[in-house]
C-alpha cells in the first residue's frame, strides 16, 4: 500500500524557483532555515561551510558589482572545478535536457544566443529573489567536506521547503568569485561555492512550470543478496 508520508511529498514537491514575488523574508525565518541546514551530519562534526544571507541594499549591491563583471566580459575566475573535464557524453545529454526544459518553458528557441544569454544573466540577479545567500567553505577543507556542506545545502533547501518558501542553488555566482570576496570582505581563506537565491515563489511565472527528471533506479543503484 502507497503511504506517502509528508518527507516523500516534500521531497517530490521541491524544485528549483527561478522566479520570485517580491514579498520579503524575516530574519527569523531565515535564522530557522539555516539552523535546520546545519542539524545534517558532516564527518567527525566539523560542520564546514558558512551562510551569508543577503537582503536589501547588501544584496542589490552584490548584484550590481556581479552584472557589471558579467556584462564587462571579465574572465571566469570560479575557485574550485564544479563539472568533470572533459564532461562524458551521457552526463552533457542530461545538462543539455535540463537547459532545454528551462529554455523551453521560457519560450527561448536553441539558437536564440541573447535570449539564453539574458537568462543566464538571471543568476548574478539571484533570479529577482528577495534573499541571497552566498555559501563559502575554508579552502582548507578536503572534498568530504565538501560532500558535507552539500548534505547541509540540501537540508537548507529542505527546510526553504517546510517554510512554504522556493530557492534554488546558483553556481554562477561562484564564476565571480573574488566579486563576491569583495562585496561581502569575506576573508581569503573563504572559497565561495555558490549561491542560493531564497523567496516566495511566483506560480505564474513560466520558467517555474517545468520539472527536471531523474535517471531510473537502475541507473545508480545496484542491490545484492536480496533474492
Ligand atoms: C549547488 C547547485 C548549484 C546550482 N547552480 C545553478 C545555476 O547556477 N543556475 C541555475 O539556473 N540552476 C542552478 N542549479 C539548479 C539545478 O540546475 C537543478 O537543481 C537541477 O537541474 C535539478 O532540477 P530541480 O532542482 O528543479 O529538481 C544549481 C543547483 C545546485 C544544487
Amino acid at each position: 500500500m502507497d503511504h506517502p508520508t509528508d518527507f516523500s511529498k516534500m521531497m517530490a514537491r521541491r524544485h528549483s524557483v527561478r522566479a520570485y514575488t517580491s514579498d520579503p523574508v524575516a530574519r527569523e525565518t531565515l535564522e530557522r532555515i539555516c539552523t535546520a541546514a546545519r542539524r545534517a551530519p558532516s564527518g567527525a562534526n566539523l560542520q564546514p561551510g558558512s551562510f551569508h544571507v543577503l537582503t536589501g541594499q547588501p544584496l542589490k549591491a552584490l548584484i550590481g558589482q556581479l552584472q557589471a563583471a558579467d556584462q564587462a566580459g571579465a574572465p571566469i575566475d570560479l575557485e574550485y572545478s564544479y563539472f568533470p573535464k572533459p564532461m562524458p557524453a551521457d552526463l552533457k545529454d542530461r545538462q543539455r535536457r535540463a537547459g532545454y526544459a528551462l529554455y523551453q518553458a521560457l519560450g527561448i528557441a536553441r539558437r536564440d544566443v541573447a535570449g539564453r544569454r539574458a537568462q543566464f544573466a538571471r543568476n548574478y540577479a539571484f533570479f529577482g529573489a528577495p534573499v541571497g545567500i552566498v555559501v563559502t567553505i575554508d579552502r582548507n577543507m578536503g572534498k568530504g567536506c565538501f560532500m558535507d556542506l552539500g548534505m547541509a545545502l540540501m537540508s537548507l533547501l529542505l527546510a526553504v521547503e517546510n517554510e512554504g518558501l522556493g530557492a534554488t542553488g546558483i553556481g554562477a555566482i561562484a564564476n565571480y568569485a573574488q566579486v563576491a570576496h569583495r562585496a561581502l570582505q569575506l576573508p581569503e581563506q573563504e572559497l565561495v561555492v555558490c549561491g542560493v537565491a531564497v523567496g516566495v515563489p511566483d506560480q505564474s511565472a513560466a520558467v517555474n512550470q517545468f520539472r527536471t527528471e531523474r535517471a531510473g533506479l537502475d541507473a545508480f543503484t545496484s542491490f545484492r543478496g536480496f533474492d
